[in-house]
């Protein structure tokens, strides 16, 4: 089943759960399509996990349109949600809406996601206006690392915890599709996802949230950077990747590799010629 911004909305609706995943690349998205995953999202954490950056500030709109179009290559079903990365959006509203558009027009996403609380609301209403889906995105918004002194878990005072639920209800009313959370306490992640009416997506928000979103390199143990408490391993495949690469370094150097089963045959005939 194909699914779209209204899809989601209806498996709130019905009590489903969204699964959502990050990708960045045409196979590893083709597997999460076939697997029947809800979303992929193309996220700025491409800085941090396939770029190497110490963060996503770095990442330009030219990448994220490079790997939202190969992303979306590879999927048939799955809603493709692209960031607006560090400084396409913030300036003016022009920038988000102009930016928004490349993501669809060139990178073929079906929404963008933008970081941030209230402030945003005129962004993500032109934004919506342009036919756009927007999703957004508060508490810990790795963009804003500089502002928030590291990458902490947010609204955990009674002030912040009220600023993340007015924010939430702000960016709804501007049309937002979904909301995703990052590092919010779960209790809290809940209160807001009871009060609104688009889902939530969570990430390190608890299991209250009406869907969920990881890094797919973290979930599957391929990123030796800092691992949040909030990942779950769902296998080891960086272990499996290294031990293969491994095996291939000593075959190749023990002449094992390639075998006769790997090469191409030529005629004798053609062979003895060339002598
Ligand atoms: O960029 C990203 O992958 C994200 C997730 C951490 C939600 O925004």
């Amino acid at each position: 089943m194909k699914n779209t911004v209204v899809t989601l909305s209806q498996a709130k609706k019905k009590g489903e759960k969204i699964s959502m995943l990050t990708a960045y690349d045409y196979s590893t998205a083709k597997l999460i399509d076939e697997a029947g995953i809800n979303a992929i999202l193309v996220g700025d954490s491409l800085g941090n996990v396939c770029l190497g950056y110490e963060n996503t500030l770095s990442v330009t709109m030219e990448d994220m349109i490079h790997h939202t179009a190969a992303v979306s290559r590879g999927c048939e079903n799955a809603l493709i949600v692209s960031d607006l990365p560090f400084m396409s959006y913030q300036a003016s509203v022009y920038d988000a809406v102009k930016n928004a558009g490349r993501l669809v027009k060139e990178g073929r996403a079906h929404a963008v996601k933008l970081e941030g609380g209230k402030d945003f609301v005129p962004h993500i209403e032109a934004i919506v206006k342009a036919s756009i889906p927007v999703m957004a995105h508060i508490g810990l918004t790795p963009q804003s690392v500089n502002a928030l002194g590291g990458f902490k878990v947010q609204g955990k005072s009674l002030e912040a915890a009220r600023k993340l639920i007015d924010d939430a209800l702000a960016l709804e009313e501007a049309g937002a599709f979904a909301v995703l959370m990052e590092c919010v306490p779960a209790r809290l992640a809940q209160i807001i996802t009871d009060k609104l009416s688009v889902p939530t997506i969570g990430i390190g928000a608890g299991a209250g949230c009406d869907g969920q979103v990881l890094v797919y390199q973290d979930m599957l143990a391929m990123y030796s950077g800092f691992l949040p408490k909030f990942v779950k391993k769902y296998a080891d495949i960086g272990d499996i990747m290294k031990e293969a690469f491994k095996s291939y370094k000593d075959e190749v150097s023990k002449g094992i590799f390639p075998g006769e089963e790997n090469m191409f045959s030529i005629d004798d005939e053609v062979i003895q010629k060339l002598y």
